[in-house]
């Protein structure tokens, strides 16, 4: 679908990520591509996606000078919160630690999403994309442990369904979408070894042709980097 825009005008929040990083290269490459606005920590000290407060203003001063973008991606989220690893079992649970999880991996995408939607193209294609991550598959669940992050991430698989539907109803081009980037090596990983885990570029890769050849029938789908549907 975005194959056939003009001119993509796009915004990665977590540009500075490791696959956010990655996303942000691949995309300035594409034939289409025009502009990118990147949305993290580094160009926007004050922003935290936990606080809406320190991001909301600058997207609805964005709404009022009728800025539009056809390609959003959100790249945050952590799986270590404040040094405190994914539990290995149910017995380490901690309150704190999960409310932690939920504002970093659910609550703040919610908002972001929230403030995103009246920034894109409503008459022409438009594709949004969140990063999930495949334990947080329910279906799929058969090791257990790390409840938090996984619990978080069903939430914003859940968040996604959501806003995809009000979206379609307002532009029947659209597709919002989670996507299970695949085990890449960034900092997120960096303390866990994995026989398939990839360089950002090559998940990179294959999560922007996903978002290329998304459609509206994908939208409020959860997929893998290729476009594989994962069940909830
Ligand atoms: N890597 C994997 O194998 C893997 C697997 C499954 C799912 N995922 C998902 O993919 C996404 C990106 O992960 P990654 O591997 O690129 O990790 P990463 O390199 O650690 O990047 C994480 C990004 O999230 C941002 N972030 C963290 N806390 C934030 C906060 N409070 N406010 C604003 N931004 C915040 C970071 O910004 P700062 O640099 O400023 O902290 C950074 O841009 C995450 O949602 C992750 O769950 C990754």
């Amino acid at each position: 679908m975005l194959d056939q825009v003009a001119e993509i005008n796009a915004i990665i929040v977590g540009a500075n990520g490791g696959i956010g990083q990655a996303l942000k290269a691949n995309l300035s490459e594409r034939p289409n591509f025009k502009s990118v606005v990147s949305f993290d920590r580094q160009t926007y000290p004050k922003y935290d996606i936990t606080k809406p407060e320190s991001f909301v203003p600058e997207f609805a001063k964005w709404q009022r000078e009728g800025r539009k973008f056809n390609l959003a991606i959100i790249a945050t989220g952590a799986l270590i919160i404040d040094g405190v690893p994914p539990e290995r079992r149910f017995a380490e649970l901690d309150a704190k630690n999960m409310a932690n999880h939920f504002a970093l991996n659910a609550t703040g995408p919610a908002i972001m999403i929230q403030q995103l939607l009246p920034l894109m193209q409503r008459h022409e294609p438009a594709v949004m994309a969140a990063l999930s991550a495949r334990v947080g598959s329910i279906g799929d669940n058969e090791l257990g442990g790390w409840v938090s992050y996984r619990a978080a991430k069903s939430a914003l698989n859940q968040i996604v369904r959501t806003a995809s539907i009000e979206w379609a109803r307002k532009n029947q081009e659209s597709a919002l979408l989670a996507i299970h980037p695949g085990t890449v090596d960034t900092r997120l990983t960096a303390d866990y070894a994995h026989p398939k885990k990839v360089s950002a570029d090559v998940a990179a890769q294959k999560i922007m042709d996903t978002i290329y050849k998304a459609k509206p029938p994908m939208t409020g789908g959860f997929y893998d980097n290729q476009g594989v549907a994962i069940e909830f």
